[in-house]
């Protein structure tokens, strides 16, 4: 198979992670005998600095030219005074918006072998397995007006919270979608106590669950389930939430794993090309020292070949490897017991590396 692949690798330990990625892509074309072209565009931080905005154009194009999109993390200190039309973060932002990539999906998993490392008790966090379905090209990231005003000697300011139904609509389905192809139970978590938003939210997902007779539909209070995510991990299958509230719940779910480091995510496009990348951002406060740990990054990989290539052996050989190298006790600093001498984030691609291409047995 032959396919083309944008890689924006972005700022801080999104560039790391990102040649990890690449290290990875070419054990998978060595071993099963794919073509994979990749194609470089800046975006964030790096492209501010060369072309004075976070998305030039010929990024854009690149990727809308591409079979999928591989993007590393924006942002950092360097840019934070920035005003906010020209951040890195915008970047981002406007990428999602471009390829309507409406639905990120974020799945949790729990790793016996790393189970130590999570501040959580391990009878708690043992077996959790859940996918967060976050809502990623509305609500308060994108509604405006989105702005400060200055009248009369007060300063006032304004972010808006704005949603078509439509836009509810398709990533509710999503998650009822992907529910149906696991243990069949939807979690729709909303603020409909407070906000007008979510009680439409919360009727949507209900007119959607119509439609899905074998998936069991649940409610649940933003506030509630950010406690119940850490009291009671496995009581949770497909979360399915709107913008901020995803982000939020995703990082917060990353603690049942032990690091932000573990946890992908495909952002998908109704018409494509779909994007993958790591939950986490930058890292600031350890990047430029090889020390992030490229796992996330890694399994973004496995799941852009499942998804956007449908190379299901394939993605399965790369989540394997990760299993693999990490049971034969393999680690980063930010996952790594105290005595442990981790590993580099270059040391920990090529053995994740060597194991896909040393270990055709466990197939
Ligand atoms: P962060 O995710 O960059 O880091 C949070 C913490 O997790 C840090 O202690 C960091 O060292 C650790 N961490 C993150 N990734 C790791 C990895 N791969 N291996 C080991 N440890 C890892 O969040 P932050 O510090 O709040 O944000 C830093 C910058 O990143 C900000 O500019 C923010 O806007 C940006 N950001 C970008 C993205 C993205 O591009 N998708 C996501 C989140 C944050
Ligand atoms: C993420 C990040 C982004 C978000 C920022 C950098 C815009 O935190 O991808 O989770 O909030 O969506
Ligand atoms: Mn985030």
């Amino acid at each position: 198979m032959e396919k083309k692949i944008a890689i924006l690798p972005g700022d801080g330990v999104g560039k790391e992670v990102s040649r990890g990625a690449v290290t990875i892509l070419q054990a998978v074309s060595e071993r099963f005998g794919h073509t994979f072209q990749y194609v470089y565009g800046k975006i964030g931080g790096t492209a501010i600095d060369e072309y004075g905005t976070p998305l030039p154009e010929h990024t854009l194009d690149l990727c809308k030219g591409s079979d999928a999109v591989l993007l590393g993390a924006v942002g950092g200190p360097k840019w934070d005074q920035l005003p906010g039309h020209i951040r890195p973060e915008k970047g981002l932002l406007k990428i999602r918006k471009e390829l309507e990539l409406y639905a990120n999906v974020r799945p949790v998993q729990y790793y016996r072998s790393i189970s130590g490392i999570s501040p959580l008790r391990k009878e708690v966090v043992e077996g959790a397995d859940m996918v967060v379905v976050r809502e990623l090209t509305g609500g308060l990231y994108f509604g405006k007006p989105s702005e400060r005003t200055f009248q009369e000697g007060k300063a006032s300011v304004v972010d808006t919270l704005f949603y078509q139904k439509n836009e509810m609509e398709r990533v509710i389905r999503y998650a009822f979608e992907l529910a149906t192809t696991r243990s069949g139970k939807v979690t729709s978590v909303d603020k409909a106590n407070v906000l007008e938003s979510s009680r439409m939210w919360r009727e949507t997902a209900e007119e959607i669950a119509s439609e899905f007779p074998d998936v069991k539909l649940e409610h649940m209070l933003v506030d509630n389930a950010a406690m119940q995510l850490i009291k009671n991990p496995r009581q949770f299958d497909v979360i399915v939430t709107e913008n901020l509230f995803g982000d939020i719940l995703s990082d917060e779910a990353s603690v049942l794993t032990g690091s932000l480091g573990m946890l992908p995510s495909a952002s998908v496009s109704a018409q494509g090309p779909n994007l993958y990348e790591p939950i986490h951002g930058s890292a600031p406060d350890i990047a430029g020292r090889n020390a992030a740990n490229p796992i996330a990054m890694i399994l973004s990989v496995a799941m852009m070949l499942r998804m956007s290539f449908g190379l299901v052996e394939e993605a399965e050989a790369v989540e394997n490897a990760v299993k693999q190298v990490l049971e034969a006790g393999s680690r980063t600093s930010d996952i790594a017991s105290t005595g442990v001498f981790p590993l580099t984030t270059e040391q920990m691609a090529e053995e994740i590396k060597a194991a896909l291409l040393d270990n055709e047995a466990i197939f």
